[in-house]
């Protein structure tokens, strides 16, 4: 994903907070293409032992051997294995990244109960700029459907939206649950 590379942390997206107390306490969290690590840090002050993964470390580097904090560099688009095979977690974050091929994985890697909180870049995003490549735009409805007969939906939503700018983006709120979930977290 070339188009918007922006790493600087900057705020935890209010999605990822909004839904961030469904996470089992102190359960552990993966953030995938974690940039700055702006949800690595939210879910570590939240007391959850934390796994960011990136291609480029760079705007994670002051938590390097921090407690609680596991750091692993990856290309997760040049066909080398998923880096996180067999790994279990509580708490799946990612934002402003799409590669399709990991929603499988990504789904797989959900401890039962597990969340899975996404949120990026959706068809009709080309008019306000970056990303405007299909390739890292969601067809509408697609986060859902991927998710479809695997996770349970708690929240979904769709459209334009003018924060942090103005935008066309898709969020997803899902539990690897059978049963009804608890939405008061
Ligand atoms: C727009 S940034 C989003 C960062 C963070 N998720 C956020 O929302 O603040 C996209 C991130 O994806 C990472 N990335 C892009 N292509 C990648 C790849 N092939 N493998 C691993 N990380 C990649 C970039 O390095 C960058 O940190």
């Amino acid at each position: 994903m070339k188009a918007c590379d922006s790493a600087a942390p900057g705020a935890a997206a209010a999605w990822v907070v909004r839904f961030a107390g469904l996470v089992a306490p102190e359960g552990s969290v993966l953030d995938l293409a974690c940039g700055g690590g702006r949800h690595l840090r939210l879910f570590r002050d939240r007391g959850h032992p934390v796994t960011g993964v990136d291609r480029d470390l760079g705007g994670v580097a002051d938590l390097t051997g921090a407690p609680g904090v596991e750091l692993i560099r990856a290309d997760l688009e040049d066909g080398s294995p998923w880096p996180l095979a067999g790994r279990r977690f509580a708490g799946i974050v990612v934002t402003n990244y799409l590669h399709r091929p990991l929603f499988g994985p990504l789904i797989d890697a959900l401890a039962p109960g597990g969340v899975l909180l996404y949120e990026t870049f959706a068809a009709g995003n080309e008019r306000f700029g970056k990303p405007s490549n299909p390739a890292f735009l969601l067809h509408p409805g697609e986060l859902a459907e991927a998710v479809r007969g695997h996770l349970q939906v708690v929240a979904f939503e769709q459209g334009v939206t003018a924060r942090p700018r103005p935008a066309v983006v898709q969020r997803l709120a899902a539990v690897a649950a059978d049963g009804p979930v608890a939405l008061d977290g």
